[in-house]
C-alpha cells in the first residue's frame, strides 16, 4: 500500500477496488474493461440491495412501515440503476463480446452471488409482511378490497410488488441484451439463453400479491354484464 494515502483514498480503498479489474495490457479486447466494471457495478448495487432489503424484513418485523417503505424506495431507485447500465452492454460489437467470452472460461451470470440473494430475499421478507398483517388483524384481500382504508399497507404492498416487477423487466431487458449480443438461437454453456432464461421470467417473486388481483378480477366480473367477453379495455 502507497504511504500517501489521502484520507478519501483510504476510507473508500480505492487502491483495491481500483485493481480489482485487469491491466490495459491483460485485456483480452478493448471493451471487456466495460463488460468487467459493469457486472462489477451490478455486484456492488445488488450488494446494496440485500442490505437494504434485509433492513426492510427487521423493520416490518417490528411493525415500522415508513422505515420499510425507504428501504424498498432505495432498492426501487438502485434497480432502475441497475436495469439503465445493461444499455451500456449495448454498445459492444458481438464480435467483441465473443473474444471476452473466451477469456470468462466457463463463466455465468447465473452464480452471481447478488443475483442469487436477490431471488431468495423475497421469501425471506415475507413472512414478516405475514406478521405484521396478523398484527394488524387484516388479510391481503382486505387491503386490496379497500386500498383506502389502509393506506400504509396497501402502499407497502405496492411497493414490494414494484420490486417484483422490476426484477422481471431487468430479466426481460437482459434477455434481449443476449439477443443482440449472440442471437437467439446460439446454445450458452447452459443450454438455449432463449428458453432458460425466457423460463425464469416466469417466475412470480411474491406470488400471493399476484393471486390477490386474480382473485378479486374473477369475483369483480362475475355477473357483470360486459363480463369477460369484454377483455380487459372493455
Ligand atoms: C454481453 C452481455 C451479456 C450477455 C451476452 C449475457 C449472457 C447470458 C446468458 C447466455 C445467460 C444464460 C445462462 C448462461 O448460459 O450462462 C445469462 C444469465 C445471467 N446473466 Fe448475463 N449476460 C450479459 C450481461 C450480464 C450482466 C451485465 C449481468 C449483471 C449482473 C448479468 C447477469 C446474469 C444473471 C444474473 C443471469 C441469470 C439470470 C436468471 O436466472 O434469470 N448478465 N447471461
Amino acid at each position: 500500500m502507497s504511504a500517501t494515502l489521502t484520507d478519501y483514498e483510504k476510507y473508500l480503498r480505492t487502491e483495491e477496488l481500483l485493481a480489482l479489474q485487469k491491466a490495459a495490457e491483460q485485456l483480452s479486447c478493448h471493451d471487456e474493461l466495460q463488460f468487467q466494471v459493469v457486472h462489477q457495478v451490478a455486484e456492488l448495487w445488488m450488494k446494496l440491495c440485500d442490505h437494504e432489503l434485509t433492513g426492510v424484513a427487521r423493520a416490518l418485523t417490528g411493525g415500522e412501515v415508513p422505515r420499510a417503505m425507504r428501504g424498498l424506495e432505495r432498492v426501487r431507485r438502485v434497480q432502475h440503476l441497475l436495469l439503465e447500465q445493461l444499455g451500456l452492454l449495448d454498445t459492444m460489437a458481438p464480435k467483441d463480446y465473443m473474444t471476452i467470452r473466451n477469456a470468462l472460461g466457463r463463466g455465468s451470470g447465473q452464480e452471481s452471488p447478488g443475483f442469487k440473494r436477490m431471488l431468495q430475499l423475497p421469501v425471506e421478507i415475507w413472512p414478516s409482511f405475514e406478521k405484521l398483517l396478523a398484527d394488524r388483524k387484516v388479510t391481503l384481500r382486505q387491503i386490496y378490497e379497500h386500498p383506502d382504508a389502509q393506506p400504509e399497507l396497501f402502499n407497502l404492498a405496492e411497493a414490494m410488488i414494484e420490486f417484483d416487477q422490476n426484477l422481471q423487466m431487468w430479466r426481460q431487458r437482459h434477455l434481449t441484451l443476449v439477443y443482440r449480443q449472440i442471437g437467439a438461437g446460439t446454445p450458452s454453456l447452459k443450454g438455449k439463453p432463449s428458453e432458460l432464461l425466457a423460463e425464469g421470467m416466469k417466475h412470480r417473486f411474491f406470488p400471493p400479491l399476484w393471486a390477490v388481483r386474480d382473485e378479486l378480477f374473477a369475483e369483480w366480473t362475475q355477473g357483470h354484464p360486459y363480463g369477460a367477453e369484454k377483455g380487459y379495455h372493455g
